[in-house]
């Protein structure tokens, strides 16, 4: 995978995020006074990157057996994080200030999750330091946050985004016009991953240009989310579903992905229930930044759609809007 080939090593390699780079710098000179840390912006713009970096920095060499690293909204419970605290923090590190806990998806874990976690930061603060790591800071409670540094990622600009996708395709002997990555771009929206698995994939290609990337982009994803959503509406609950969990389980499309990109394809619709499905999409999107388990959630959401179908003139996929059927 060529985003785990070119993930950065060194806080410098990180494109787009000078002032990032500038705060962990300063707190990497003096590692002792290091506070909690909290890490938030979009998708693939170098979060659980910089964090990898802030560990192997502070600990050295022995730097991943002091590092736990955590994917909050994977883990069953804050009975999990305890435990899991509680054996790794029970000794000091060797030659090293402290242990590090990486805390993945932070603001996906529930209210009452994060409200015990902060005693767990408390308690076991002289010998661990949490480095929370989320898209939306504003999922995590006042108390957490009050606690940590907060370091925000913005999105990437295009012109550095531009420039690695251009070394890359040095190194592995590509070749793409200018056209073809400002197209990467502009659908991978600053999310460096995205861009890179774009790139990865029109490689397998004879020719990448602004074209081929819109066809590799929209066979993969963007095409397919209308398709399940039209099936939905059209009361096709049991193939939506069946295609749904071909793209997220098989493909790796991440259900926030999905519902980025319904959203995306509403300008397409016709329908006079227009209002109730953005609204529909909007609750769910919620739902799941909330925490809320994702195959239900998806689910749920294509049963609603499939009550509001019906009157639906459907998503015109690959059309201009004026040329749907009536
Ligand atoms: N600022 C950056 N500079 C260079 N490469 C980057 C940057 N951000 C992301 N990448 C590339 O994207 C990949 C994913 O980055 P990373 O895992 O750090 O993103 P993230 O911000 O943690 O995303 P998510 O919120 O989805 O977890 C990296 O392996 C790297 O190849
Ligand atoms: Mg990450």
């Amino acid at each position: 995978m060529w985003v785990e080939k070119y993930r950065p090593h060194e806080i410098r390699d990180l494109i787009g995020q000078s002032n990032v780079v500038t705060r962990l710098g300063s707190l990497l000179e003096n590692p002792k006074e290091m506070p909690h840390l909290l890490f938030s912006g979009p998708p693939g713009t170098g979060k659980t990157s910089a964090a990898l970096i802030v560990a192997q920095k502070i600990l050295g060499e022995p730097w991943r057996d002091y590092t736990l690293e955590m994917n909050a909204s994977d883990e069953r419970g804050i009975g999990d994080v305890r435990d899991k605290v509680k054996i790794f923090s029970r000794h000091l590190a060797m030659n090293a200030p402290y242990r590090i806990i990486i805390l993945d998806e932070a603001d996906e874990m529930t209210n009452s999750a994060q409200t015990a976690l902060r005693r767990i930061m408390e308690e076991s603060s002289r010998f661990t330091r949490f480095i929370m790591v989320c898209n939306y800071s504003s999922g995590i409670i006042e108390p957490l946050q009050s606690r940590c540094a907060i370091i925000r990622f913005p999105r990437l600009p295009k012109e550095e985004v531009v420039s690695r996708l251009e070394k890359i395709c040095r190194d592995e002997s590509l070749q793409c016009d200018e056209a073809g990555l400002s197209k990467i771009y502009d659908i991978s929206n600053g999310d460096m991953r995205q861009a890179i698995n774009l790139l990865q994939g029109a490689s397998l290609l004879d020719k990448i240009d602004a074209e081929t990337i819109e066809r590799v982009s929209g066979i993969t994803h963007k095409g397919k989310v209308g398709e399940i959503i039209n099936l939905a509406l059209d009361g096709q609950f049991s193939k939506a579903r069946s295609e749904l969990i071909q793209l997220t389980k098989v493909q790796g499309l991440s259900e926030a992905d999905f519902i980025k990109y319904a959203g995306d394809e509403l300008f397409r619709i016709d329908d006079p229930n227009l209002g109730e499905i953005a609204k529909l999409i909007s609750e769910y999107d919620y739902r799941l930044v909330r925490g809320a388990n994702p195959d239900i959630q998806m689910a749920a959401l294509l049963a609603h759609l499939g009550s509001l179908g019906g009157s639906s003139k459907k998503l015109e996929i690959g059309h201009a809007k004026d040329q749907s059927e009536p």
